[in-house]
């Protein structure tokens, strides 16, 4: 996985047909995705429940770019190496659930794989400046996580806007998740992010047996940020 700014589109499985995840993926990365979101809950940390590792790893053979799975755990810590062994490339956890994030985050890049942090709308970014040198993803929370098709909070824009300054230099993305579409993916992109998140956005109106849809809601999305 090397490191640049240019546009990522990842779709979020949330949104897919939960009997054909598999195919699903497939489908999407031919429409052109680059990256595939992985939206793991546990009825605890968030108010709904998906799937574990066992789940990734079914999906492995079926994702040959990036697997960005996104950890709604409560704590993240304990689960891991069982994610690492599933092959996610990208592991995110959230400060809010995890007492050592600063430790869980070093334990992830200690195994050859991509930290991150995902931000809830309600948390700052107050101790991000302490977590930058052993990061390579940060995620900012565009709705409040544990379902997909809410609206985008306009609030975040702000943070997402300092979280870029804050990164500088640094090979670090960002991306946004929750409530991303046409009218939203251009000023999350304005904004720095360099990775879009999006479920009912891409999944809309396509099936894996029906994929024209993906990639042209990928391919609108791609344009609407960019433009
Ligand atoms: C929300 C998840 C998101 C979600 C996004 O808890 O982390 O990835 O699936 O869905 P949309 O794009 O529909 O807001
Ligand atoms: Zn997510």
């Amino acid at each position: 996985m090397s490191f640049d700014r240019s546009l990522k589109i990842a779709p979020s499985i949330l949104a897919a047909d939960f009997a054909n995840f598999g195919a699903e993926c497939r489908a999407m990365e031919a429409a052109g995705a680059d990256w595939i979101h992985v939206d793991v809950m546990d009825g605890h940390f968030v108010p709904n429940l998906t799937f574990g590792p066992a789940m990734v790893a079914a999906l492995r053979p079926h994702v040959k770019g990036v697997m960005d799975v996104h950890l709604m755990v409560s704590p993240a810590e304990r689960w891991i190496d069982a994610f690492v062994a599933a092959g996610a490339d990208v592991l995110t956890l959230h400060p809010e659930a995890e007492p050592h994030i600063h430790r869980t985050l070093q334990t992830i890049r200690s195994k050859g794989k991509k930290a991150g942090i995902a931000i809830n709308p309600g948390t700052g970014l107050d101790g991000v400046p302490w977590l930058l040198d052993v990061l390579d993803v940060i995620c900012v929370m565009t709705v409040n996580p544990g379902f997909g098709g809410q609206s985008f909070l306009m609030s975040q824009l702000a943070k997402i806007a300092a979280l870029r300054a804050m990164v500088g230099d640094r090979p670090v993305h960002i991306e946004i998740d929750g409530g991303v579409t046409l009218e939203t993916a251009p000023l999350c992109r304005a904004a720095g992010a360099d990775v879009l998140v999006a479920g009912s956005a891409l999944f809309k109106g396509g099936s894996a047996d029906n994929p024209e849809a993906y990639a042209a809601n990928i391919a609108a999305l791609r344009k609407a940020a960019l433009a």
